[in-house]
């Protein structure tokens, strides 16, 4: 998602900012010693911020771990050159196929796709806009089948300036859209579930797929957790505080070992407005999530639960981790409260050696933090039923992560430590709905904006997107640059980490850094493997995937304007002589992101989500910046769900 609404930074921790820091020590300081005068104040305040550069410099060493020791890459393609393009680009020896586009239908009664006379009734029953998180589920159901499938794919945001043609010559504003244009952009945001086949070496996806489903920002949905209920999840909609119409800017995501789908609601603040964010009980709670005065989305002209002034509850509904079924078209997606309420990005689930389940999660803004919920009870490999519920309790924790390389798990219960009553947290449902607040008192670390998050089958070490942070003045060591523009990406190593028994629900782990994004030897603290080419660096890492060699896949996000290069997909060895030797193996189209990297079991095939294709500068939908993927000029870019095979059918690397 554009930074225009994702980077707001709303963390007001003493610990995000140096100013603060210096400030606050200064008068510690001064009050102690008796200082006064302003040379003093000056010279202590210099000596302050020498302090932390060296703190800067002594967490540097902590990236000191990766190998510089040269070695091949077991990644064999022929890297790309980065570039800038109306139209994408892969690897020679690889093929990129469209597998699904926004309009193509998912339900077979869908019309046929006319940007020009868009409806809400049509969009509901199309494929909706800025495909995000893909999970690919092989068909049939528990098969390791790479050639038929269903695929779930999130729909995050809308891009109203390239999704509505111009009326009076100027593009149209998400601020000023009509009842019809806001209603159109509800149903294309949620999900799509929908089959797909490979026929004759090409993917094509089914409309008539009997379990294929949209799913809006009005399908009903169920509350459950310690949440559910609570006083402030009441509306006058819903006054038991259980049922929520839709899901809202779903971002990564994840499944669980009983085949469901894990979706994420990340920047759900910005469809919310009202006075009540300046003056209302909540404002304060409504400051921590960035949920604005002004809309953002003009939806609360239009439905009046999106008004903070008519519902100030119904954000409170939103910002959760969504379950769904995909095996059952009638079931009710769930928004399971036990894992949080921040703007969750990641949800990668790991097993625990005694079968409890681990869900690793991000919390996309600066200075907010990654988290950890462990299940109570261990999943049931045979009665899936049995895990129906699973993700209903358990213990949520957030991530403290020292200057030594360890990483603690600090526990989020209500009852414990600062998370009381004196703090206005009464109960387990405060502290979830207040996940922040809650974080903040616990001396969780800032972290520079972590986005996906995800687990290596093939090591067991987990690994986090950290997009960038320009703004941070303070450095830690798992966060080592101040004015981080190009991110980094960080790698958590449980207990156990390379055996068969890796502890994921510890307290405790190790850290190190994979990666600092940049480019080597202009962009400061850059580091990759020393045998990285020219065209290997990558700026702002924001999703992952492993392939089944335990290689790390890294989409990135934002690179145009950070880096001068499009956004792209790398990827590198984790492990051996070529740890971080990143290559360039696909490049998005202008203006786009590349989001949910996913293989088929094979590995003979990788779906990407190419989002927000078009979104630059300027661009709208009389006059984009690219008309990819079609190129034809009376279509609009569309965001596309892509698969990439290899020419001669191979292995995918
Ligand atoms: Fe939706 Fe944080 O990217
Ligand atoms: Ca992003
Ligand atoms: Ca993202």
């Amino acid at each position: 998602m554009s930074d225009e609404i994702e980077d707001i930074g709303s963390n007001p921790s003493p610990r995000a900012g140096i100013a603060e820091v210096v400030a606050a020590r200064l008068s510690r300081r001064a009050a102690l010693r008796g200082l006064a005068g302003a040379g003093a104040a000056a010279a202590l305040a210099d000596q302050l911020i020498e302090d932390a550069t060296a703190q800067i410099a002594q967490s540097q060493l902590r990236t000191a771990q990766i190998p510089m020791t040269g070695g091949p890459s077991t990644l064999t393609f022929p890297e790309l050159h980065h570039q800038m393009a109306q139209t994408d680009a892969v690897a020679e020896g690889y093929e990129i196929q469209h597998v699904i586009r926004w309009g193509d239908p998912v339900l077979p009664q869908a019309p046929a796709f006319d940007p020009m006379r868009q409806t809400a009734q049509a969009q509901a029953l199309q494929f909706g806009y800025n495909n995000d998180f893909l999970d690919f589920i092989p068909l049939p159901r528990g098969s390791n089948g790479s050639d038929h499938g269903l695929l779930w794919v999130n729909h995050e945001y809308t891009s109203t300036r390239l999704i509505f043609p111009s009326t009076d010559g100027r593009p149209v504003s998400n601020r000023q859209t009509t009842a019809e244009q806001a209603a159109v952009e509800m149903m294309a945001h949620g999900g799509s579930l929908v089959e797909i086949r490979r026929v004759n070496g090409r993917w094509q996806s089914l409309p008539g797929g009997t379990l294929n489903r949209r799913i809006t920002a009005e399908t009903p949905m169920r509350l459950s957790g310690p949440a559910a209920g609570h006083p402030r999840m009441r509306t006058n909609n819903d006054p038991t505080g259980t049922r929520v119409l839709g899901m809202l800017n779903q971002c990564a995501g994840g499944n669980t070992p009983w085949g469901t789908v894990l979706t994420t609601e990340e920047n759900f603040n910005a469809y919310f407005s009202g006075e009540a964010a300046a003056t209302g009980e909540q404002a304060a709670a409504y400051r921590r999530y960035g949920i604005p005065r002004q809309p953002v989305y003009n939806w609360a002209a239009h439905v009046p639960r999106f008004s903070l002034d008519r519902e100030p509850n119904e954000p409170n509904r939103f910002g959760w981790i969504v379950e769904i079924d995909p095996f059952d078209p009638n079931s009710t997606p769930i928004k399971r409260t036990a894992l949080g309420r921040f703007k969750h990005e990641g949800c990668t689930h790991a097993v625990a050696p005694d079968d409890r389940v681990v869900i690793y999660m991000g919390d996309d803004e600066r200075n907010d933090y990654v988290y950890k919920f462990v299940t109570a009870r261990p999943w049931n490999p045979n009665d899936l039923s049995a895990n129906r519920d699973l993700l209903d309790e358990g213990t949520l924790y957030v991530a403290k992560f020292e200057d030594d390389g360890t990483l603690r798990w600090l526990p989020l219960t209500h009852g414990e430590g600062p998370l009381t009553s004196a703090n206005n947290f009464h109960n387990q449902g405060d502290v979830l709905i207040e996940t922040r607040r809650a974080a903040d008192l616990l001396g969780a670390t800032p972290m520079d904006r972590p986005e996906d998050v995800e687990t290596n089958p093939a090591t067991g070490r987990v690994y986090v997107m950290l997009t960038n942070n320009a703004s941070r003045t303070t450095a830690n060591a798992a966060n080592p640059r101040p004015r981080n523009a190009h991110g980094h990406v960080l790698e958590i190593i449980p207990p156990g980490a390379g055996t068969a028994a890796v502890d994921h629900a510890g307290l405790e782990a190790r850290w190190e850094i994979f990666l600092l994004a940049g480019k080597p030897g202009q962009d400061v603290g850059a580091r990759y493997h020393r045998a990285t080419s020219d065209q290997g660096w990558l700026s702002c890492p924001d999703n992952c995937a492993f392939d089944s060699k335990g290689r790390i896949w890294i989409a990135t996000d934002g690179a145009p304007s950070a880096a001068g290069v499009a956004d792209g997909l790398y990827a590198a060895d984790t492990m051996g002589g070529g740890r971080a030797l990143t290559k360039l193996f696909y490049q998005a189209p202008s203006g786009a992101e590349v989001c949910g990297p996913t293989f088929t079991p094979d590995n003979k095939t990788l779906f990407l989500a190419i989002q927000h294709p078009g979104e630059d500068s300027g661009s709208s939908f009389n006059n984009p910046s690219t008309r990819w993927p079609d190129f034809d000029p009376a279509m609009p870019p569309r965001p596309t769900v892509i698969a990439i095979v290899k020419k001669d059918g191979g292995v995918i690397g």
